[in-house]
């Protein structure tokens, strides 16, 4: 469902200036001339703008790993809508499980970041996902609702039409034990559900839910192939332009 297939590579606090730039430049080469899927790349905030000016007349994304809800001020530390939006950035991720696991984050938060983005033209990639107790002890689905609810909390339907949501299972994440295509598939799903309750019909089937959590060239072709998955956000394997390039060319498979 939802459109074309959006690949995104997570960077997280990985690559210098100089790095990043070399890894563009591999990218640029190994991904030419592919069509029918859109892909975004989130370096680390040093390295978008240098990033940014390497992707001129590319048709790669730049997405950022975060941002502050605050225009701008006393706070210390962090960076605003608008500074991303300068440095080139169409997209950024929101609510990142690391983000929530090991920087506070609440839903209230998550929600405030997705409201500021939106506010000045960038897309959120809206981050949800259980932890492997919560899926133990039966949670899933209820925590998957309230990251939900709580997230999008008073985002209206233009607003929603420009938010990416991606499923991360935290048990996936960089663990190398991803989902397997039907527990990605009966999540997504039932994210897609939630949408529908919330807004519409339409919206719900236009949302792209991206998948994350260990994605390989490997396990990526049984992932689309799923019907309500509709691309990845790619952690560890972005890293390398050669296995970020043939998880992009999954349709080659
Ligand atoms: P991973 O990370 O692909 O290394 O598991 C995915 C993510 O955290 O976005």
């Amino acid at each position: 469902m939802g459109g074309l297939p959006f690949i995104a590579g997570n960077w997280k606090m990985n690559k210098t200036v100089a790095e990043a730039c070399d890894l563009v430049r591999e990218l640029k080469v190994a991904i030419a001339g592919i069509e029918g899927v859109e892909v975004a790349i989130a370096p680390p905030f040093t390295a978008l703008y240098a990033v940014h000016q390497e992707l001129q007349g590319s048709a790669i994304h730049l997405a950022a790993q975060n941002l502050f809800w605050e225009g701008k001020g006393a706070y210390t530390g962090e960076v605003s809508p608008a500074m991303l939006k300068e440095a080139g950035c169409r997209y950024v991720i929101i609510g990142h499980s690391e983000r929530r696991q090991f920087f506070g984050e609440t839903d209230e938060m998550v929600n405030r970041r997705m409201k500021a983005a939106l506010g000045l033209g960038l897309k959120p990639i809206f981050c949800i996902g259980e932890t492997l107790r919560e899926r133990e002890e039966g949670k899933t689905f209820s925590v998957i609702e309230r990251q939900v609810e709580g997230g999008l909390r008073d985002l209206g339907e233009t607003e929603m039409k420009s938010v990416v949501v991606a499923y991360e299972p935290v048990w996936a994440i960089g663990t190398g034990k991803t989902a397997t295509p039907q527990q990605a598939e009966e999540v997504h799903r039932f994210i897609r559900e939630r949408i529908e309750r919330i807004y519409s019909r339409q919206i719900a089937e236009e949302v792209r839910i991206q998948y994350g959590g260990s994605v390989t060239p490997e396990n990526i072709k049984g992932l689309m192939d799923q019907r309500d998955i509709d691309g990845a956000l790619v952690g560890g394997a972005s890293l390398k332009s050669e296995t970020f390039a043939k998880i992009v060319r999954f349709k080659e498979m």
